[in-house]
């Protein structure tokens, strides 16, 4: 049995893996402590996540009906993310392996994304290109084999995620913003403003949000306080098209290139109900087969940072005791072998 902790971001989550087989998943959201902010205050995320990880990981296990007893290895997210956030999941995941001398497994966050798809029921084998759109990331992953994957194409300035959430703060609709604008988008009209079609003269992978997100800050500038509160969905349909365009727009041409059989979507974004649909006719046109994990593996969760650990390189007791989690920049694998 693998237990996995994640806690790279503002989610304190555990879970109970018996291979590619979940036994609990266990996501407490710290959203409400962050809501005044309108977005993740880093600090705040670290103080939540020291008091969550135990009873988390307590209920993880009772969930699955396991006890300690039962772990044969603690995997635990150990980058990209937030440092703080990071460091109290591999900590805890370090103490609970130690006390037990059970070899520790660090995940890279990104590649626990991909894992989500291999997870039962109905794995998804590589090869596959998959989109991952955040609150932190917005890439194309090309997947070819269970341990790494190639990055095809990432964002050059803000997540998708993030132009939810701070167009979202714009429009006084709170954090995350990502569900707050699809709701508020059900009752406007997608074409009532023009948005920048953001790098479709780029002919590479790329994708870039930060023009979009300054295109609803002029908007709501131009609209002005009443004007923002009548016009509201309007903007928000109006912004959500511009994003689903654009990734959509991206994996179209990925498709074309790559010659894949297979697409996979994962990250926060992923929930986004338009762009599901959006991306399920795309994969339509082209013929290539959808695979869309349930909305609870598309956010940040354990589940899917055990089913990476399946396939990383665990490290004995008492080896990691010195292991550090990491920001950015380097992946949980190199680190690992040497
Ligand atoms: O993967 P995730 O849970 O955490 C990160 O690793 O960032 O993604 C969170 C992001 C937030 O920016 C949130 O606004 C966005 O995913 N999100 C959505 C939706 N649900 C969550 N964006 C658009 N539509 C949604 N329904
Ligand atoms: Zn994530």
């Amino acid at each position: 049995m693998l237990l996995a902790i994640e806690t790279s971001c503002d989610d304190t989550c555990a879970a109970v893996l018996d291979g590619p087989r979940i036994l609990s998943n266990v996501i407490s959201s710290q959203a409400k402590a962050h809501e005044g902010f309108g977005g993740v205050v880093p600090e705040v995320a670290a103080r939540h996540h020291l008091e969550l990880a135990t009873p988390v990981v307590e209920a993880a296990l009772a969930e699955a009906g396991m006890t300690l007893d039962d772990v044969e290895a603690v995997a635990a997210t150990a980058g990209p993310g937030l440092i703080g956030a990071l460091l109290v999941g591999i900590s805890t995941a370090k103490g609970i392996a130690a006390a037990r001398r059970l070899p520790l497994i660090p995940v890279d966050h990104l590649q626990g994304h991909v894992a989500a798809n291999f997870l039962e029921p109905e794995p998804l084998e590589p090869p596959f290109l998959c989109l991952i759109a955040s609150g932190g990331h917005t890439l194309l992953a090309g997947v070819r084999d269970h341990e790494g994957f190639e990055l095809l194409g990432q964002t050059l300035d803000d997540a998708a995620g993030e132009a939810f959430d701070k167009s979202a703060r714009l429009l006084g609709l709170g954090y995350p913003g990502g569900p707050a604008i699809q709701r508020e988008a059900e009752g406007g009209d997608p074409e009532a403003f023009e948005m920048p079609v953001a790098m479709s003269r780029n002919p590479g992978l790329d994708f870039s949000f930060s023009g979009l997100k300054t295109a609803v800050l002029y908007r709501c500038r131009e609209l002005g306080p009443e004007g923002v509160e009548e016009r509201k969905a309007d903007v928000a349909a109006s912004f959500q098209a511009a994003v689903v365009g654009q990734l959509t727009a991206k994996l179209k041409r990925a498709l074309k290139v790559g010659e894949w059989d297979a697409v996979a979507l994962g990250g926060g974004v992923a929930a986004n109900g338009p762009l599901r649909e959006a991306v399920g006719k795309l994969c339509e046109e082209m013929g290539v087969q959808l695979k869309l994990v349930p909305i609870s593996l598309c956010t940040d969760n354990a589940a899917m940072i055990g089913s990476a650990a399946r396939y990383a390189k665990p490290i004995p007791y008492p080896d990691y005791l010195g292991y550090d989690a990491f920001a950015s920049g380097e992946s949980a694998t190199p680190a690992v072998a040497h």
